[in-house]
């Protein structure tokens, strides 16, 4: 038997077939750009502490205890598309907490960390342990792990929040609990994981974050003094889970890079993002087409595709920088590439 097709009619007009795709939430393919957004490098974008701490004083004038877990200013690139994302996947904030106050015990499926910016006398308590915060410390709060701000100092202090709440909206897995405490995990005292090369054999150990929760700024600085030096003069180390060498929190991955005075790091490529906040020194960095000078406690986005170098001025500089490279790893869509020469 054979089938013909009625020829369509005449006065049918495309703008009626338009609508009767809309209205059945279909889309006709050829008529959208062939291979959607591509892999574009979204733009880099700086955000300087002389610019950011004022407005921070903004947000104490307008805000009380009472909301003061979430007098968060939020790093919202320009160049981001999704609300107020800072880069893919990653979320940077500047949170500040007055003497005296305190923020609400909570917990959330999105992954957190807390770099100290300004001040001390401050604690994060994570599944009820005891991190005291100060300069260059770094404090993380794992997916689910109560966790929750006192401030018995006597000035302000102020930290970088970063999270991987832009993942977990595309993947419609964001929950949040609100306190007080209950059914947190014991966690040893970092004593326990103090000894180098030897761990407590734990039977109900937290395989997918690190039990310590405090990576103190000392610690760093002394790290950083042993690592050996890359081909282009730099140190770096990352911020590990002891019992197992992975990434300290299971989508947020951890490193910080020494720059001797003068030095220039080679250029380097991912596709993964990261945030970098100046610890110390001032410098240059170059991120795609944006060139950035920087000094103590600014903030930069660093997108994916885009080549980085970074540049230490007279004095030696370290960079915290906090990305998304597990969740690249695990998906086996981390590509890394080095440039043999500076561009
Ligand atoms: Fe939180």
């Amino acid at each position: 038997m054979t089938v013909t097709h009625a020829p369509a009619s005449p006065t049918r007009k495309i703008d009626d077939i338009r609508k009767a795709w809309k209205d059945a939430n279909v889309t006709p393919l050829w008529e959208t750009d062939a291979h959607g957004p591509g892999p574009g490098s979204p733009k880099a974008y700086l955000w300087k502490w002389q610019v950011l701490r004022p407005l921070l004083d903004g947000a104490i004038d307008v805000t009380s205890m009472e909301n003061a877990e979430r007098r968060v200013l939020a790093l919202t690139n320009p160049d981001a598309t999704g609300g107020r994302n800072t880069t893919t996947n990653l979320n940077g904030c500047l949170q500040v907490l007055m003497p005296g106050e305190s923020a609400r015990p909570h917990r959330h499926t999105p992954n957190a960390l807390r770099f100290v910016l300004e001040g001390n006398g401050a604690t994060t308590l994570v599944d009820g342990k005891h991190c005291p915060m100060a300069e260059g410390d770094l404090i993380i709060t794992p997916a689910m792990s109560w966790h929750e701000h006192v401030h018995k100092g006597t000035a302000p202090i102020v930290w970088f929040d970063a999270l991987d709440v832009p993942l977990h909206n595309y993947l419609g897995t964001a929950v949040f609990e609100s306190g007080p405490m209950k059914d947190a995990p014991h966690h040893p005292d970092d004593a326990a994981f103090a000894v180098p090369n030897i761990v407590p054999e734990m039977a109900d150990s937290p395989h997918s974050y690190s039990p310590v929760f405090r990576y103190p700024r000392e610690a760093s600085v002394a790290a950083l003094r042993a690592a050996p030096a890359a081909k282009d003069g730099s140190r770096k180390i990352r911020y590990v889970n002891p019992m197992t060498g992975g990434a300290a929190i299971a989508l947020l991955d951890c490193y910080m890079t020494e720059l001797d005075a003068g030095a220039e790091t080679l250029p380097y490529r991912s596709t993964s993002n990261g945030i970098c906040v100046v610890a110390e020194g001032t410098g240059t960095s170059r991120v795609g087409g944006e060139t950035f000078s920087w000094g103590p406690r600014d903030i930069f986005s660093m997108p994916h595709g885009n080549w980085v170098t970074h540049k230490a001025d007279s004095k030696t500089a370290r960079l915290f920088v906090v990305t998304d490279r597990e969740v690249l790893r695990r998906l086996d869509l981390l590509t890394e590439e080095y440039g043999n020469e500076r561009t």
